[in-house]
């Protein structure tokens, strides 16, 4: 890589949890009018994880984070500052992030959430980045992406339930030392704010509050219009890499892997013939896990690095998108 070679931090650790429970298409065409077939020629999905009652967002959270921590070399008193991107925390407030302070043991350091859908982890990197850069108290920041996704599902409604998982991704972000040359080359993010209605939960925010009303019309739970969301992520998982790549002066001959958001094998097969890149390229585990939003980078991340596909010195692309509408990028150099 040429530009941005002197990148000022880098991913330390990483770690990933899913939860144990496996839930099939098999198990899922038992409660809805669906098929294995259908489910995995729409979306590549074929089973994917969800938690068992009483395990909470931040209880997966915490299993992802400690692995990044201990994958860091580091101990979980090490951390100066947690951010979770998250879209199903465990209550409106306070946040996943302080619940993930909490349980694990750590005092008075920074907690907070960010809410960016399935770009969530491309947001907090950002913001963890910026913290690092300007302000010295912070050594070693703790980002993790985590969804109960199962908890905002309408199981009645197949248009939805069969695309989505629970899990949870993590990373510590850490400032490069002097001299190297891996890290955290650049980031780009965006939102288009203007069609909040194409994918959202409806009430139990301050506009619409829950009611009995909202209950019974089921306007708790995702909604999505799949067709345009389609044709959106078609769009600016294309729009989003070229960009951070023609911003550094590279092209995808540069880059050794790419961490897409794991939504839709047929989104992925649109970029890697719009982009002419090799569907090798791609790593891709939705099929085990379906779409798991902001855990899904990570979580993909980590299951590159511990299969040995990213190695020190690889150039990796990170691209996501999801409601808002957000999208974002990451070019890393792996260290
Ligand atoms: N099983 C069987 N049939 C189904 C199912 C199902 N699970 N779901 C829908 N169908 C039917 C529909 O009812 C429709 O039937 P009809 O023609 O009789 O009306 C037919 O299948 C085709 O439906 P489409 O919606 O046209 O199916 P499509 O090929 O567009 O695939 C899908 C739908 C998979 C949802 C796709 O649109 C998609 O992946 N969208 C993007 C989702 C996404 O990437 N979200 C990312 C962000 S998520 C986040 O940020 C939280």
């Amino acid at each position: 890589m040429t530009a941005g070679n002197n990148p000022s931090v880098y991913i330390k650790g990483v770690g990933s949890y899913v939860p144990e429970k496996i839930l099939t298409n098999q198990d899922l065409s038992k409660v809805v009018d669906t098929s294995d077939e259908w489910i995995v020629t729409r979306t590549g999905i074929k089973e994917r994880r969800v938690c068992e009652n009483g395990q909470e967002c931040s209880d997966i959270a915490v299993a992802a984070g400690r692995k990044a921590i201990e994958s860091a070399g580091l101990h979980p008193s090490d951390i100066d500052a947690i951010i979770v991107g998250t879209i199903t925390p465990d209550m409106i407030f306070p946040s996943t992030a302080c619940m993930v302070q909490k349980k694990l043991g750590l005092e008075n350091i920074p907690c907070t959430d960010v809410q960016a859908a399935c770009t969530g982890f491309l947001y907090v990197l950002d913001m963890a980045r910026g913290m690092l850069l300007t302000n010295h108290r912070y050594n070693n920041i703790l980002i993790i992406g985590a969804e109960k996704l199962s908890s905002i599902i309408d199981w009645s409604d197949r248009s939805t339930c069969v695309l989505f998982g629970d899990g949870a991704g993590a990373a510590v972000i850490a400032r490069t030392p002097a001299g190297a040359t891996y890290g955290v080359n650049d980031i780009y993010l965006g939102a288009d704010g203007s069609n909040p209605e194409l994918l959202n939960i409806p009430a139990g925010g301050s506009s619409l509050t829950a009611s009995e009303a909202t209950l019974a019309q089921g306007q708790h739970f995702l909604k999505m219009n799949g067709k345009e969301v389609f044709k959106f992520a078609s769009r600016v998982i294309v729009q989003a890499s070229e960009e951070i790549l023609n911003a550094n002066n590279l092209s995808m001959d540069d880059v050794d892997i790419i961490i897409p958001h794991q939504a839709n094998i047929r989104i992925i097969e649109n970029a890697s013939k719009a982009m002419k890149v090799p569907m090798d390229k791609f790593f891709i585990n939705l099929d085990r896990y379906g779409n798991t939003s902001a855990a899904s980078v990570p979580v993909a991340m980590d299951e590159a690095v511990s299969s040995g596909l990213i190695q020190a010195g690889h150039h990796v692309l990170l691209v996501a998108f999801g409601a808002g509408l957000t999208w974002g990028s990451a070019l890393v150099k792996w260290h």
